[in-house]
């Protein structure tokens, strides 16, 4: 039997998984002690890449990876093909409407709204019956109001720590992000057996965390 091939969102989604992988009684040393390493394919039955998260899903959709650890917030922003199977109940925050502390949410100008997630952005504002100019930001989007580049932010609030740090309020809150556990289609047939035993023992590791 070949080893699962998954792809996991490095750095704060990585952190935060590798407990509940271990607790599966996978062991992450090698990811622990990685350094600038990207690829582990020691371990007989998992095979791990670390990638940035928006990339996770393309590794997924291309048939590279069999199983993608990654954030809501991304599958929900991009075009997601392949089989969402467990919520990890890790990386729990939420997006936000977020400004500095004049913005006036009411102004009848046109808006613009910086962020790194134009869809998300696209479907809130439709949702309240408003058109607003997206800015694609790729990182850091709290500075945009600051420096007057937008109105105000969508982004992704965990501690609340950046916001505040930047002298930025939140003036609405929109859907909550954790994150989840993808399969590819292909692999899930080819590895049926493999990834379901995977899934239980994350699940009775979520269930002892929580
Ligand atoms: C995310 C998000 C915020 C920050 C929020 O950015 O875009 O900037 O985390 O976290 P906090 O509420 O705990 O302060 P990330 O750290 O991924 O970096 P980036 O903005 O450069 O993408």
């Amino acid at each position: 039997m070949s080893a699962l091939k998954i792809a996991l969102t490095k750095g704060r989604t990585e952190k935060q998984v590798l407990p509940l992988l271990e607790a599966s009684g996978i062991d992450c040393t090698a990811i622990r002690n990685k350094q600038r390493r990207l690829i582990f394919n020691d371990l007989p039955d998992y095979h791990f890449i670390l990638a940035k998260g928006p990339d996770v899903l393309t590794y997924l959709n291309r048939g590279a990876m069999d199983i993608g650890i990654v954030g809501s917030d991304i599958l929900e922003e991009q075009h997601n093909e392949q089989y969402e199977m467990l919520d990890l109940q890790t990386g729990k925050c939420h997006f936000v409407l977020a400004s500095t502390p004049n913005f006036d949410p009411y102004q009848v100008k046109r808006k613009i709204i910086a962020t790194k997630y134009p869809n998300i952005t696209q479907r809130y504002f439709r949702s309240i019956g408003e058109d607003v100019e997206i800015i694609k930001i790729e990182g850091s989007v709290e500075l945009a109001p600051l420096v007057g580049l937008a109105d105000a932010i969508v982004d992704i609030v965990e501690t609340g720590t950046t916001l505040k740090e930047n002298n930025l309020q939140v003036f609405a809150t929109l859907q909550s992000v954790s994150t989840r556990l993808v399969v590819n289609r292909l692999a899930l047939k080819q590895h049926q057996n493999a990834i379901q035993q995977l899934i239980t023992n994350l699940q009775q590791a979520i269930q002892t965390e929580v």
